[in-house]
C-alpha cells in the first residue's frame, strides 16, 4: 500500500518523472553493467540492450506501476507484475538482486534530476521501488516453490531437431540428469540459455508447443542477425545438452466450457498450438476456433500439428496467407471476417502491430479485456507505449 505521505508526492512527480524515466533506465542500465559485467554473461540480452527494447520495457513497467498506485493506493497491478515475475523466474532471479538493482536505479535517478530532486521525493520513488520489489518478490518465491525441484537450470539432451516451415526447426529434448521434470502448463515457455561462438551465454525464451510427456518441445524460427535462434539452427544438433529452466508464463489456458478463439501469426503460432494440443488431447467438448495468418503456406511452422488438433475436435481453422492458396483468405486477419461465438476467450500471440489490430477488433466485437490474452515474443513494450 502507497503511504499517505508519499501518494501526493508520486502524483505531483509522475509527469516529470515519466517524462525522464527513458533517459533514466538507460543510465541505469550502464551503471549496472559497469558495476557488474557479469550480468550480461547467461542473464540479460545483449539484443535488448542494444534495441534500446529492455531499457523501454522497464521505463513502461515503473510508470504503470506508479501511475496504478497513485490512483488506487491500497492495490497492485497484477498483470503487470504477473508477466514481470514469470520472465525473472524463468531468468533464475534472486532476492538479493533488487538490493543492486536499487542502488544503480536511484543512482540514475537521482544524477538525471539532480536539480529537483528532495529528500522527501527520494524517499516517496524509493517506497515505490520497495513495493514493487517486494510484490516481485514474492511472486517470484511462489513461482519457484511451485515447481518440483529447486533448480533454475537443468540440463537438457536435445534428442530431434527437425524442420518446421521455412526457417524454423523444432527442437525436442529429455531431461539429461535425475532432477524431477515440473509438468508445463499448455501455453508456457522455458528459458533456454546458449554459449554463442564469443563465448558470452545468452538466454532467450521459447514457448513449449506440445507440453504431453517428461519431454520438451519448441519451436524456433531463424531471427535475421539474432544471436541464440542462429546458436541454435546452426550449431545444436542431437545429442547435445542445452541448459533450460523450468516451465513459466501465466498465458496458459484458464478453466471453463465457454468458446475458445486461438489467433496467431507466423511462429506465434507456438504456444497457440500447445493450447490447442491441450484441447485435443482432453477432447474438449468447448467450441475452438483456430485463427492463423502467415506469409504463405510453406512458413506455417506447425501446420501439421495444428491441422491434425483442429480435425480431432472439430475446430473451425481459418487461414490468411499473403500468398494466397486454395482455401485461405487473402492478406492480413481481421476478426471483422469471422463469426466470433458469444463468450469467448481468445489467446493472442504474433508481431505486436497484429495483436494490437486483432485486440481492438475483438474488443469492438464484444470480447472483454479479460477475456484477452496475449503473450509478447520479447520484453513488453506494449506495455511501455
Ligand atoms: C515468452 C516468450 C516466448 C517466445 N517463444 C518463442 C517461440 O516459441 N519461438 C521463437 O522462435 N521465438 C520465441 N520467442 C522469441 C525468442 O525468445 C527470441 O527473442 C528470438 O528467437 C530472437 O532471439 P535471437 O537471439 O535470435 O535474436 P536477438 O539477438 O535477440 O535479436 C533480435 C532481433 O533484434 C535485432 N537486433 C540485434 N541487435 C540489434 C540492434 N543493435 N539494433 C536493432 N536491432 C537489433 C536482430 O537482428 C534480430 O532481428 C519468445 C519470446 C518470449 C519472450
Ligand atoms: C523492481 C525491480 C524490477 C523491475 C520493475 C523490473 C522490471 C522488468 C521488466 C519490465 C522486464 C521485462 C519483462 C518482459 O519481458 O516483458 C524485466 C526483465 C528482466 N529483468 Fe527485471 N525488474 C526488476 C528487477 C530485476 C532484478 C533485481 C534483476 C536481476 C539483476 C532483473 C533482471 C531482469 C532480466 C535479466 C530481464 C530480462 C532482460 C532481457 O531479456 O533483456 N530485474 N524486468
Amino acid at each position: 500500500m502507497l503511504s499517505e505521505k508519499s501518494r501526493p508526492i508520486i502524483e505531483a512527480t509522475l509527469p516529470l518523472v515519466g517524462s525522464r524515466i527513458g533517459a533514466i533506465t538507460a543510465d541505469f542500465y550502464s551503471r549496472l553493467f559497469a558495476a557488474h559485467p557479469e550480468l550480461l554473461d547467461g542473464l540479460f540480452s545483449r539484443s535488448n540492450q542494444r534495441s534500446g527494447d529492455q531499457q523501454r520495457a522497464l521505463a513502461g513497467s515503473i510508470a504503470a506501476f506508479a501511475t496504478h498506485l497513485v490512483n488506487n493506493p491500497d492495490t497492485l497491478p497484477e498483470k503487470v507484475l504477473s508477466r514481470i515475475a514469470h520472465k525473472h523466474a524463468s531468468l533464475g532471479i534472486t532476492e538479493e538482486q533488487y538490493g543492486v538493482v536499487h542502488e544503480h536505479l536511484f543512482a540514475a535517478i537521482t544524477a538525471d534530476l539532480a536539480e529537483v530532486i528532495t529528500p522527501e521525493i527520494a524517499e516517496a520513488w524509493t517506497e515505490v521501488y520497495w513495493l514493487m520489489a517486494d510484490a516481485l518478490i514474492k511472486l517470484e518465491k511462489d513461482l519457484y516453490a511451485s515447481q518440483v525441484n529447486s533448480k533454475l537450470w537443468m540440463p537438457w539432451r536435445v534428442t530431434a531437431k527437425q524442420p518446421a516451415g521455412t526457417d524454423a526447426m523444432t527442437f525436442t529434448l529429455e531431461p539429461a540428469d535425475q532432477t524431477p521434470v515440473t509438468d508445463a502448463k499448455p501455453g508456457q515457455y522455458v528459458s533456454v540459455k546458449v554459449q554463442l561462438p564469443d563465448g558470452l551465454r545468452q538466454v532467450r525464451q521459447y514457448s513449449l508447443s506440445s507440453t504431453a510427456g517428461n519431454s520438451r518441445v519448441f519451436t524456433t524460427k531463424l531471427n535475421d542477425g539474432g544471436e541464440v535462434s542462429t546458436a541454435l539452427h546452426a550449431g545444436v544438433e542431437p545429442g547435445d545438452i542445452l541448459e533450460i529452466s523450468n516451465p513459466y508464463g501465466e498465458i496458459t489456458l484458464r478453466e471453463g466450457d465457454g468458446p475458445v478463439i486461438l489467433a496467431s501469426a507466423g511462429i506465434g503460432c507456438t504456444p497457440t498450438a500447445s493450447i490447442l494440443r491441450s484441447l485435443a488431447e482432453s477432447g474438449t467438448r468447448r467450441k475452438v476456433l483456430v485463427l492463423h495468418a502467415d506469409k504463405a503456406m510453406e512458413n506455417w511452422a506447425l501446420s501439421d500439428q495444428m491441422t491434425a488438433d483442429a480435425v480431432k475436435i472439430n475446430a473451425e481453422l481459418q487461414l490468411w496467407l499473403e500468398n494466397p492458396q486454395h482455401g485461405s483468405k487473402e492478406g492480413f486477419m481481421s476478426l471483422r471476417e469471422v463469426d466470433l461465438p458469444a463468450h469467448a476467450s481468445l489467446y493472442l500471440c504474433g508481431p505486436l502491430p497484429f495483436m494490437k489490430k486483432i485486440r481492438d477488433e475483438a474488443i469492438s466485437a464484444g470480447i472483454p479485456a479479460t477475456r484477452i490474452h496475449y503473450e509478447v515474443f520479447g520484453p513488453d513494450v506494449w506495455l511501455a507505449n
